[in-house]
């Protein structure tokens, strides 16, 4: 989870150099980040697909959500799509990672790597999304650190960040957040 602000800010900022960008999180959790992210895609008119467990369905937030959500979390995130209005800007998925990129055709401009922190999960993760992503497109991978959910480096998503090495895609970490990993498609 991003707690640095500038984490957010950075995502932000590179969205609103996409016309009509697509956007795809993996790990929504409350939508934390993704509803505020769907407010900034709103000004280049573009689009946030968000995915977490929960079930294997899409949410429609413009019907008032009760007693038949799977969880808090969606409760949390589906009642601030709907007051605010953002359903035409972000779609929620619950399901898994894995599940959702078996059945995805779309391609995106940006991606964001929130999910599972373990290595083998984050590993696949990277694979999917450099698969769905758009030539000039960018994916963030969230916590390459040393520590993450109490996985040693040799667990965690901070190997499958330093192990990636595809042709047509560039690696870097960010210059100024230390657990950011940037990924670029340059074909
Ligand atoms: C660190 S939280 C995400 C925080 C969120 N991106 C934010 O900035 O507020 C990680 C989330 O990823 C979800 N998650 C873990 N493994 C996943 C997987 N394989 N597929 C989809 N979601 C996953 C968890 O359920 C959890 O809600």
């Amino acid at each position: 989870m991003p707690d640095d602000p500038r984490y957010e800010e950075v995502i932000f900022a590179k969205i609103l150099e996409y016309p009509g960008c697509e956007f795809l999180e993996i790990g929504t959790r409350t939508g934390r980040f993704s509803i505020p992210c769907a407010q900034h895609i709103k000004k280049v008119n573009g689009h946030v697909d968000t995915v977490d467990f929960g079930g294997d369905f899409v949410v429609d937030p413009t019907k008032t959500v009760t007693f038949n959500m799977k969880s808090e979390r969606q409760y949390i995130a589906q009642t601030r799509i709907r007051k605010e209005k953002l359903w035409d800007h972000i779609t929620t998925y619950y399901c898994g990672a894995n599940a959702f990129f078996k059945r995805n055709l779309r391609k995106y401009d940006v991606i964001f790597i929130d999910g599972d922190h373990c290595y083998e999960q984050g590993g696949r993760d990277l694979e999917n999304a450099t698969k769905a992503l758009r030539k000039g497109g960018i994916i963030f991978m969230h916590d390459i650190k040393e520590m993450t959910q109490n996985l040693p480096v040799n667990k965690n998503v901070k190997r499958a960040f330093l192990e990636f090495d595809k042709v047509g895609f560039t690696k870097r970490m960010h210059e100024d957040i230390f657990d950011m990993g940037i990924i670029q498609c340059v074909r």
